[in-house]
């Protein structure tokens, strides 16, 4: 199972889509912290990052790999050294280059073959893994994520005025938005979910309770399937639709198989589609923004 977890920065989704991972037993995917790793790489060889070319090469060759949720870039740690101001900065330069996106793309899926997980990033749930199980899209008011974000360095001994921090957000979101190659935007299926007035917790119980719901779902299908059609408000199948959501038929006329989450979604009832705490004032659904 898939879970993918988008949204601009300072929403706090590395934070939500780590301790999800945790709590679900899921492996857990950083694909900032990829874009991040390679813009670190260039700086280091005085790669011009506008350089698509070179960038690109570089990517390719680069070997980036995650042990223990740490990032290793060729042999070496560099967790720490990839969150600075400057390689924050390249990063939203090096992804918008479309050769560098369609190589990470190829390892984050390679990452996911065969795993459960939770994936977070810009593009995850509407380009890397438009077929996951449940996507989600974070937002939070661009003072409040400038201010999580001030209160993070902070915690770490680095003191950044906040408008400094407001500014640069503004630039990175105008490029990450703005990208011809994968802008960001939410998926069309993913619930939208604003965290401004949300503590980490609170996003990780909601998200959580709706990834349980569609594993129930899920899982439930095969124990009994009029069931599912039941809660699905769609009437009771036939053994003929079952075998139907199954396998379909190509437009050249020969069957094929259709994967186990288009099955999934013949099942899917609308309503757990939404949030379960749909009435809940702290969740604006179905609109975001990166602008005040
Ligand atoms: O989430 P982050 O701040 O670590 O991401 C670093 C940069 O990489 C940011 O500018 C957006 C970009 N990014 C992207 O374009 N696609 C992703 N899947 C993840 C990050």
């Amino acid at each position: 199972m898939i879970v993918t977890i988008d949204g601009p920065a300072g929403t706090g989704k590395s934070t939500v889509a780590r301790t999800l991972a945790s709590r679900l037993g899921f492996e857990f995917l950083n694909t900032g912290a990829m874009y991040r790793a390679i813009a670190y790489a260039c700086l280091q060889r005085d790669i011009e990052l506008t350089d698509a070319d070179s960038v690109a090469d570089l990517t390719r060759r680069a070997e980036i790999s995650f042990v223990n949720n740490r990032l290793i870039l060729d042999d070496l740690d560099v967790t720490e050294a990839i969150q600075g101001q400057i390689v924050t900065q390249g990063a939203s330069v090096v992804a918008a280059n479309s050769l560098v996106r369609v190589h990470l793309v190829e390892l984050q899926r390679a990452a996911a073959q065969g795993k459960n997980l939770v994936s977070e990033g810009r593009d995850q749930g509407s380009v890397v893994f438009p077929h996951a199980e449940c996507k989600f899209f974070l937002t939070a008011s661009p003072a409040e994520r400038a201010r999580r974000r001030q209160a993070e360095l902070q915690a770490k001994g680095q003191v950044v005025p906040w408008a400094d921090l407001y500014r640069d957000q503004e630039t990175r979101d105008q490029r990450d938005e703005s990208r011809t190659c994968s802008p960001l935007k939410p998926a069309l299926d993913a619930s939208i979910v604003d965290s401004t007035l949300m503590t980490v917790e609170d996003v990780v119980t909601y998200f959580q309770q709706i990834v349980l719901q569609r594993i129930k779902i899920w899982t439930g299908r095969f124990v009994c399937p009029s069931r599912m059609a039941f809660l699905s408000g769609r009437g009771m199948r036939t053994r003929a639709d079952d075998t139907n959501a199954r396998d379909s038929t190509s437009p050249t006329g020969k069957r094929k198989s259709t994967s186990p989450h288009d099955v999934q979604r013949a099942y899917l009832p609308s309503e757990l589609t939404t949030s379960p705490l749909r009435g809940d004032p702290r969740f604006h659904c179905r609109t975001w923004s990166t602008r005040e």
